[in-house]
């Protein structure tokens, strides 16, 4: 029997937190893929959510997003050409279309039922393409509650690493002693935490800013001492920051993508409201986007670095970490499977990791 050597007072008051193999090592959400630029030019390949990826774009216009690696022999599809609408492997010229089907196999009218990619849906925004990880998206790709995308205009991307689980990325949403002991942000009356869309999870703070690093003395002086603040995460990785300070109003997003290695990559957007007027449009997209990615990307690189090796440890949370747990709690609750009724053909997505998916949500085909 395991013996206690807390008072049991103690030990009852810590909040619950799921183990961590309850998190879904590849979540199904959005990710970023890259720029449409660079897929406008030739089909691209990229190993992301352990697996290869393939991006092209067909005759018409349409983005696609397949698994890479060939159903036949396994050859990268980015090494092939388009065709019309459909991708043609370099090997054998087997001809695939966006939603993965074989449509062509030279020199035989008869495709067998293998002859399948998976297929992933894409969404271009802002120039970029954006993938989600399932046959079916889960949910619309998210923006800001107070505006459509063509309402703003978007900086480069930015990127960092944290050497951490995605998981322990993201809960930094919901960690409430971080804000002060990291941000130097005094909250000024308790967060509001609530779930704005079945998988959306938000907190809303109001705080007042106390540091004094360089960004935090201007922010003071350009924007205002307060700010409320609003952090949704939807699916677990794809995060939206609003901030609101007296005179000045603050967008961005951050894609967290789970590493093989365990690692997470992050990769942040800044935002601007678009203006009618051409000249001040420009200004923004020339001056104010770039200072708001420089300042913001260095905030975040910074954290990161600083809180380099952070772990997953359900058991040492206590209870001033109890909207942490609770959002680890809904992490691990989150659908990884499509609806019945939703899925295309009747497939479904089994979340379970197997061998050969390195835990990747594979397509199981009727019959397979
Ligand atoms: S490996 Fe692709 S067609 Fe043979
Ligand atoms: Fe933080």
């Amino acid at each position: 029997m395991i013996q206690s050597h807390e008072p049991a007072d103690v030990s009852r008051s810590r909040p619950h937190a799921p183990p961590a193999t309850s998190f879904a090592t590849y979540p199904a959400s959005w990710y970023l893929f890259g720029t449409a630029a660079e897929v406008r030019r030739g089909p691209v390949s990229k190993r992301m959510l352990g697996r290869d990826l393939v991006a092209y774009r067909t005759d018409s216009g349409r983005f696609a997003v397949l698994d890479a690696r060939c159903s036949h022999l396994g050859a990268n599809l980015a090494m092939g050409h388009v065709s019309g609408e459909l991708l043609v492997c370099p090997f054998h010229n087997w001809h695939y279309g966006p939603d993965g089907t074989c449509a062509r196999i030279p020199g035989t009218a008869s495709i067998p039922a293998f002859a399948r990619q998976g297929s992933y849906p894409v969404e271009e925004r802002h120039g970029r393409l954006f993938v989600f990880n399932g046959p079916v998206a889960l949910f619309p790709l998210p923006f800001f509650s107070d505006g459509k995308p063509d309402d703003y205009s978007a900086g480069e991307t930015f990127a960092f690493t944290g050497d951490c689980p995605w998981y322990v990325t993201t809960a930094h949403g919901f960690d409430l002693q971080h804000f002060q002991a990291v941000h130097d942000r005094r909250m000024l009356a308790p967060p509001e935490i609530d779930c704005p869309a079945p998988f959306a999870r938000r907190n809303r703070y109001r705080a007042e800013v106390l540091g004094l690093t360089r960004m935090d003395r201007v922010l003071r002086t350009m924007a205002g001492s307060t700010v409320s603040a609003s952090i949704t995460i939807w699916g677990g990785t794809f995060v939206l920051i609003e901030a609101d300070f007296a005179r000045a109003r603050s967008r961005f997003l951050i894609t967290s993508q789970p590493l093989e290695n365990g690692h997470t990559r992050c990769e942040g957007i800044v935002f601007a409201r678009r203006h009618d007027n051409p000249a001040i449009r420009t200004l923004v997209d020339n001056v104010v986007l770039p200072i708001r990615r420089h300042f913001t990307h260095g905030y975040l690189k910074d954290e990161a670095s600083r809180l380099r090796q952070t772990c997953y440890n359900p058991s040492s949370l206590i209870e001033a970490d109890r909207e942490m747990a609770e959002y680890f709690a809904w992490l691990a609750a989150l659908p990884q499977v499509a609806a019945a009724a939703s899925s295309p053909a009747g497939a479904e997505w089994s979340a379970a990791p197997s061998e050969r998916s390195h835990g990747v949500p594979e397509l199981q085909l009727p019959g397979s």
